[in-house]
C-alpha cells in the first residue's frame, strides 16, 4: 500500500466540497491505490456541519480513507499538505459578476498564501476554486514566497468540461471523441473558449460546424454558463465544479491524456505575449506532476481580440488587490519563464523552482 497523501481542503462544509470530499476519499481524484488523509478546514462557525460531514465519511468506510481532521484555521490545516485545494469563499449571488467578490474574498487568499508557504509540504500543490479564482491564486502564489509559482493553479477546467460538453450535446457526438479544446484567460465571461485548434472524431472540429453558432451562440453561452446555472437552480454550480476539480487534480497529478490538451490557469510566464504576472488559462499538457504550456498555437485575428479583453481585465483585477501582493513579488517576475522558452520541446515540463532561483 502507498503512504497517504495529505489533502487539505477549505471551504469543506460547502456546496463544492459536500460533492467533492466523498469523491476524493473513494479514489477518484488520485487514484484507486492511493490512501488520502483528509485535512479539512472551515471557518469557526461551519465546524459542527463539518462535524457530520466527518462523520459520514467515517460511516462509508471507503478503503482508501486514512484519516480525517478538522481545523478553524490555515496554520494547522495547511500542516504538511501535499495539495491543497482552496474552495472557501463567498460565491456570488444572482445578478453578481464573479469580479465583485475581489475584495470580499481577496483577504483569505493571502492569508492562506502564508499559511501553505509555512506550514504546507514544500512540493504542494495549490488548485484556487474560490472566485474570482485566477486572481484570488495570484494572491495566494504571491504570498508563499518560498514556493515556486507552478505550485499554484486556479480553476478553469469547468469551464474547459463546458466546452467539450456542450459541443459533444450539438454535434451528438461522444465528450471523449472531442480533443483539444482551449479556455483561454479569465474564469470571467471574458473568457475566450477556442475551438480552432479543436478535433472531434480526429478531424478539426471547426469545418464542422456553423461559425455564426460558434461566434454568436457558443462562444457567449461558454462565457456565461455559470450565471445560467446560478439563474436556473438558484445557487452557483456544484457538482459539475466538483468534477472539474477532480478532473484538475487527477490529470495534474497522474498526467495528460494522449493527444489531448487541458485548461488550466496559470502563472503568465508571458506565452502569446500574455503579460507576466497574471494567472491565465492556456492550454497546458501534465505530466510527472508538472504542466507544460502548449506554446506555438497560431492565433487568427478574432482569438487575438478576445485575448486582449480577457488579459486586460486580469490586469485590471491586479491591480483593485495590488496591497495584498508583496512589492517585489512582480519585479522578481520579470526573469520568471526565462527558461521555460523551450517548453514546447516534449519533456520540459514547468516543476516547482523558487521564483529567486530562476534569477
Ligand atoms: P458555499 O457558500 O456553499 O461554501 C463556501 C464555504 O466556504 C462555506 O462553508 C464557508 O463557511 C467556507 N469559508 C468561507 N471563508 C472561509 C475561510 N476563510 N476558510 C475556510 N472556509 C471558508 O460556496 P460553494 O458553492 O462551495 O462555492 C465556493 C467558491 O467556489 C465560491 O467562491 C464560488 O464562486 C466558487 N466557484 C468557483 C468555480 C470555478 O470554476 N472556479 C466553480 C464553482 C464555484
Ligand atoms: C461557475 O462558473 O459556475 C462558478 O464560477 C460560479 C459562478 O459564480 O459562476
Amino acid at each position: 500500500m502507498k503512504k497517504p497523501v495529505r489533502v487539505a481542503v477549505t471551504g469543506a462544509a460547502g456546496s463544492i466540497s459536500r460533492a467533492l470530499l466523498f469523491r476524493i476519499a473513494a479514489g477518484d481524484m488520485f487514484g484507486k491505490d492511493q490512501p488520502v488523509y483528509l485535512q479539512l478546514i472551515e471557518v469557526p462557525q461551519a465546524i459542527d456541519a463539518l462535524r457530520g460531514i466527518a462523520m459520514e465519511l467515517e460511516d462509508c468506510a471507503y478503503p482508501l480513507m486514512h484519516s480525517i481532521s478538522l481545523h478553524d484555521n490555515p496554520d494547522s490545516g495547511f500542516s504538511s499538505a501535499h495539495y491543497a485545494i482552496l474552495i472557501g469563499a463567498r460565491p456570488r449571488a444572482q445578478g453578481m459578476e464573479r469580479s465583485d467578490l475581489l475584495t470580499a474574498n481577496a483577504e483569505i487568499f493571502s492569508v492562506q498564501g502564508q499559511a501553505i508557504n509555512r506550514y504546507a509540504n514544500p512540493d504542494v500543490r495549490v488548485l484556487v476554486v474560490g472566485n474570482p479564482a485566477n486572481t484570488n491564486a495570484l494572491i495566494a502564489c504571491s504570498n508563499a514566497p518560498d514556493l515556486s509559482p507552478t505550485q499554484f493553479s486556479a480553476l478553469t477546467r469547468l469551464d474547459h468540461n463546458r466546452a467539450v460538453g456542450i459541443l459533444s450535446s450539438k454535434k451528438s457526438c461522444n465528450p471523449q471523441d472531442i480533443r483539444k479544446v482551449i479556455i483561454w484567460g479569465n474564469h470571467s465571461p471574458t473568457m475566450y473558449p477556442d475551438l480552432h485548434h479543436a478535433m472531434m472524431h480526429g478531424n478539426p472540429v471547426m469545418p464542422q460546424i456553423d461559425t455564426e453558432w460558434y461566434r454568436n451562440s457558443y462562444i457567449p453561452r461558454i462565457q456565461k454558463r455559470g450565471a445560467e446555472i446560478i439563474q436556473v437552480c438558484g445557487h452557483s454550480s456544484t457538482s459539475s465544479a466538483a468534477q472539474a476539480i477532480i478532473d484538475h487534480m487527477h490529470d495534474w497529478v497522474h498526467g495528460t491524456r494522449q493527444n489531448d490538451y487541458v485548461s488550466m490557469s496559470v502563472m503568465s510566464d508571458g506565452s502569446y505575449d500574455v503579460e507576466k504576472g497574471i494567472f491565465f488559462s492556456y492550454p497546458v499538457r501534465c505530466n510527472y506532476g508538472r504542466y507544460q504550456i502548449i506554446n506555438g498555437l497560431t492565433l487568427n485575428d478574432l482569438s487575438r481580440d478576445y485575448f486582449k479583453i480577457t488579459e486586460q481585465e486580469l490586469l485590471e483585477e491586479r491591480d483593485a488587490i495590488r496591497h495584498l501582493i508583496p512589492t517585489d513579488f512582480l519585479q522578481n517576475l520579470e526573469s520568471y519563464g526565462s527558461q521555460t522558452t523551450n517548453n514546447n520541446v516534449p519533456g520540459h515540463y514547468l516543476g516547482p523552482r523558487k521564483i529567486n532561483d530562476r534569477i
